[in-house]
């Protein structure tokens, strides 16, 4: 798919979201099992709690569990649910506690609605008190609750009248007066056969299948079954049976509904024999590191070429300075951005934190241009700053692993990374798929400019490396366990790189916190003697990116400085390196390698050590406490 630049819809209100996965299922088929199945494929949107709601008949019986999907699976086992309509939520919390009653599907106090819901409703507070003040009761502290009531009462009001629609018609005048954000799947017990779904900023993606249509906030949650699907967009109601559905807004007014087809590799987000996801993904690297590339490098093989990015190589000159904003990885990978575009293009970089940049109000002159980076392209900082910029009249160009997602949609051009499902939280393939693109950018932006002919080709054939020399970094993974072994019990870390590693540095850090829990700190390699130093004991290793460059030999100055204070060093080397070996105590190697590529190779080794120290200090890594993989709340 192309990216697409789509406006704001007149009835869309966009606020802040929180981030839970949904699933919804009219058909045939028992819906229990494909909630079941899509929950576990959206589990990494959040894992504090899951539940189901069914239409058994005109009975709607729910269960719902806290904890990880596991806890509610193992809680319906033994009832007999048989009902073919219902809906589904994992839930990462925003609103109350990590408690069962806080969990969703939340139920209407009359008992008619429920509904699962993804994103905040602002004025809850307001809509509590009125339908507090019209009977209606509550059991939970959850804003979502309030919304399932709402909808309720306008059922209510309507008298459960006999329109075709009626409950579609409810749902939709509940949330004209919601302030806030939602992606939500609606049941209601009168409606046997009727899933109704709406969408203000938070994703909802319809499938429709043979007699039977899914609801879902990734397509990933049902496409097993179906590959035809529209993509809501924000202020979009859907209503559903088994045969039909009928796309509307919020103004009561007919769409006409955008049906594509998923282009997807299903296998790609199962587990496989692998023992987490994160593992499988880390080897996955020189296959999404080739997919970044395919089609990609121009026929000549002196630069790179990208069919999606909306802009000519006369716009592309005329851009004089680039701001990268992104979250958590991605904006590490911005980071090395940074270095790549500066030093083959030689235009200015500024890389924003996009929680950052989105209220920053920062001057900026009319030939900036402003790339987002994001894997899931749903993260709302990122989404909202990438707002921002394109609200102020400037060109937003997007690099993200979503295809169809919000930030793909809304931008004006960009790359797809095609780096497959990433499903372990914290990001490992779609982080490398994102520093080859970045140097493709760099590349291109570079031949409009100064770079020669020569240059560039020698780019190109260093980029065409890349994914065999990651292969070849891969071996190491159990020397690599082993060094995780000498080293697991320790609590504290740094990371130091200069340059261009210096950003891998602050991503070996971010790994190793959130997926072993270990407090660890990246640096630059010289900032190190200003304050880090100080934690330098034998219990706190030092992790070098002592990759060969023209600054080497100040990094072995800083590894001698650790060295001397007994702290152990762990290092990322150049093979040949002339690091003197005595000071390192647990070497790992990588291929020599140009700038370009340095970061990519050097991300493998610190990966893999992460990896290796969640899984021996017993964490769940894949999915590490109090972290989801889409940040979709401020
Ligand atoms: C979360 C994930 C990180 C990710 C960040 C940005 O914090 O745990 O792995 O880097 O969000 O996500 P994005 O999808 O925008 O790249």
């Amino acid at each position: 798919m192309k990216f697409s630049c789509q406006g704001e819809r007149p009835c869309a209100r966009v606020l802040a979201k929180a981030m839970c996965g949904i699933i919804g299922y009219v058909g045939r088929h028992r819906a229990k099992d494909i909630l079941m199945d899509g929950l576990k494929r959206l589990e990494y949107r959040g894992y504090d709690s899951a539940g189901i709601a069914l239409l058994e008949g005109s009975e709607l019986r729910i269960v719902r569990a806290v904890g990880q999907l596991e806890a509610l699976i193992r809680k319906a086992a033994p009832l007999e649910l048989a009902g073919t309509v219902g809906i589904g939520h994992t839930r990462w919390a925003t609103h109350g506690g990590v408690v069962e009653e806080n969990a969703h599907p939340h139920r209407s106090s009359d008992g008619k609605i429920a509904l699962v819901h993804n994103g905040v409703i602002e004025n809850f507070a307001t809509i509590r008190e009125f339908l507090l003040s019209r009977g209606y009761c509550f059991a939970s502290e959850t804003d979502s609750e309030v919304l399932a009531n709402l909808i309720a009462y306008h059922y209510g009001r309507g008298g459960g009248s006999g329109e075709k629609n009626h409950f579609g018609e409810s749902v939709r005048r509940a949330l004209l007066h919601v302030q806030g954000t939602y992606g939500i799947a609606v049941l209601c017990e009168d409606r046997p056969g009727e899933l109704v779904g709406a969408r203000n900023s938070s994703p909802l993606i319809l499938g429709i299948g043979d007699g039977e249509h899914f609801l879902a906030s990734d397509a990933a949650g049902f496409a097993a079954r179906t590959r035809d699907v529209v993509f809501l967009r924000d202020g979009e109601l859907v209503w559903a049976s088994g045969e039909e559905f009928l796309l509307t807004n919020l103004c009561q007014e007919r769409v006409e509904a955008q049906r594509q087809e998923l282009d997807w590799d299903l296998t790609a987000g199962e587990r496989g024999g692998y023992p987490h996801f994160m593992v499988k993904e880390i080897l996955e690297q020189p296959q999404a590191l080739e997919n970044a590339m395919r089609g990609r490098f121009s026929a000549d093989g002196s630069t790179a070429h990208f069919g999606g990015l909306a802009m000519t190589p006369q716009e592309l000159r005329q851009v004089e300075r680039i701001v990268l904003c992104a979250c958590g990885t991605a904006h590490c990978a911005c980071l090395v951005g940074e270095y790549l575009i500066e030093g083959l293009a030689r235009i200015p970089v500024e890389v924003e934190y996009a929680s950052e940049f989105r209220y920053r109000n920062a001057p900026m002159d009319r030939h900036t241009l402003v790339l987002v980076v994001s894997q899931s392209g749903e993260t709302l900082d990122t989404l909202e700053a990438m707002r921002e910029a394109r609200r102020k009249g400037f060109r937003v160009l997007a690099i993200t692993n979503g295809v169809g997602s919000s930030i793909a949609r809304e931008a004006d051009g960009g790359i797809y990374q095609h780096a497959g499902p990433e499903i372990g939280v914290a990001s490992t393939k779609a982080f490398t798929s994102q520093l080859c693109l970045l140097a493709l950018f760099a590349l291109y932006l570079g031949r409009l400019r100064d770079l020669s002919f020569d240059e560039g080709v020698s780019i190109v054939e260093v980029l065409r490396a890349v994914p065999g020399q990651v292969r070849e970094i891969l071996l190491q993974g159990e020397a690599i366990r082993r060094i995780a072994e000498r080293h697991g019990r320790c609590r504290d870390m740094l990371f130091l790189g200069r340059q261009v590693l210096f950003p891998i540095a602050l991503e070996g850090a971010l790994k190793l916190k959130e997926v072993s829990y270990v407090h660890a700190e990246g640096y630059a390699a010289a900032e190190m003697k200003h304050g880090p130093i100080a934690l330098v004991t034998p219990e706190c290793p030092s992790f070098f990116l002592a990759c060969d460059g023209a600054t080497l030999p100040k990094t072995i100055s800083n590894m001698h400085e650790i060295h001397a204070r007994g702290g152990p060093i762990i290092a990322v080397l150049s093979q040949g390196s002339a690091v003197p070996r005595e000071i390192v105590d647990d070497p790992i190697w990588i291929p020599r390698a140009h700038g370009v590529a340095l970061p990519i190779l050097a991300a493998i080794p610190i990966q893999l050590f992460a990896y290796h120290m969640g899984v021996l200090r017993g964490g769940d890594v894949d999915k590490p406490r109090n972290l989801a993989k889409s940040v979709t709340v401020e």
